[in-house]
């Protein structure tokens, strides 16, 4: 692959996930699903990272970083992403992301960044922290998905207008450089929007009470859900929004449509029992995550398996990553 001429017709795919804090179902069913979709589909080569420097625009401790950076590579690998069809790696060892980066923000104004939902939902959230990181984040992500030329996106609906501006980058470079960089598409999940506990926005990792982690047992699954507001049970209308569309919308994702249509049924007719719905999502959830949690304690026991991993995957991406930015820096006049 020296010359990043494609020796194969397989498309590409990139995602990533920040490491600021454990995994959660959000990031689970928005991204990781499609993920492991598109790494058993052989017309796919497929790229996953952990977005370590998407990490740092907020505050943080290094010490819990370092932590989190493993805890993501292992939650990948526990979930079934696997070393030897996906290429897994941390983005701060490729250092050519940083360098497209900013080729890329030569073609994007400042007013279009700061008009961003990410940027503007930060700065609310960390008034005294507003800082240029948060700014080029999706500068950065435009780089880390376009220096392999990936064409599809497995992530959830929060990062759109991440992608619509990459779309941006792409056709702008396109044009103005003669490049080939592909408008890459969001590869969409069933749950590609997974509600909050809380019963309002989505489930985050920054809204305490808002999500059920990889990790929890099925008693926390269980204390978090008996924490869901509901109403009576009953009503002549389903509601739409709330701690009850909520548990519906899990209902579905992780029993089935029907389960979730026959509990619609009874809110309109005798009523619903919510200690029955939330206790069999629990088990529903943990059937799920029960099988993660024990492969991801077999994995900590090999405390070298997941520097190996990283490091091989390493090379890999390295290699095309330059080839990108080398074609491109030509391109821009600066080689
Ligand atoms: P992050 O770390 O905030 O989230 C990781 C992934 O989880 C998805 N997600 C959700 N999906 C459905 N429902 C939810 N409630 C929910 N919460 C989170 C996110 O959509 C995302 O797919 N900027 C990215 C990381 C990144 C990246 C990239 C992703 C950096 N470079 C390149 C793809 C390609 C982020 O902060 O995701």
């Amino acid at each position: 692959m020296k010359d990043n001429i494609r020796t194969n017709t397989r498309k590409r795919v990139l995602s990533g996930i920040r490491a600021n804090s454990r995994l959660h179902l959000g990031n689970y069913l928005g991204a990781i699903k499609g993920m492991l979709a598109l790494q058993e589909n052989p017309d796919f080569e497929t790229f996953y990272m952990v977005a370590d420097l998407h990490s740092i625009n907020v505050p943080y401790k290094p010490e819990d970083l370092k932590k989190n950076i493993r805890h993501v590579v292992l939650d990948y690998l526990a979930a079934g992403l696997d070393p030897s069809k996906s290429t897994i790696f941390v983005q701060s060892h490729i250092p050519e992301h940083i360098e497209l980066s900013y080729l890329f923000a030569t073609e994007l104004t400042v007013a279009r960044m700061l008009h961003l939902p990410t940027y503007k939902e930060k700065i609310k959230q960390y008034p005294d922290d507003v800082n240029m990181a948060l700014l080029y984040y999706p500068v950065l992500m435009a780089s880390d998905i376009l220096i392999y030329k990936a064409n599809a996106v497995p992530v959830g609906d929060d990062q759109l207008p991440h992608l619509e501006v990459t779309r941006e980058v792409a056709r702008k470079m396109n044009e103005k450089y003669e490049l080939d960089f592909p408008e890459p598409d969001q590869f969409k999940t069933e749950g590609h929007y997974v509600p909050s506990l809380t019963g309002e926005g989505k489930m985050s990792k920054s809204v305490e009470g808002s999500y059920i982690l990889l990790s929890d047992t099925q008693n926390e699954i269980r204390e978090k859900l008996a924490k869901v507001p509901t109403d009576s049970g009953r009503g002549d209308k389903i509601p739409e929004t709330g701690g009850v569309a909520s548990l519906f919308a899990l209902v579905e994702l992780f029993e089935t449509i029907e389960k979730k249509e026959d509990y619609k049924k009874q809110y309109t007719s005798d009523g619903i029992k919510y200690s029955e719905l939330k206790s069999e999502l629990a088990e529903a959830i943990y059937k799920e995550l029960g099988p993660i949690q024990k492969r991801r304690t077999e994995l900590e026991k090999d405390e070298f398996y997941v520097d190996n991993v990283i490091q091989e995957s390493a090379k890999k991406a390295r290699d095309i990553a330059g080839q990108t930015l080398k074609e491109v820096k030509e391109k821009m006049g600066l080689l």
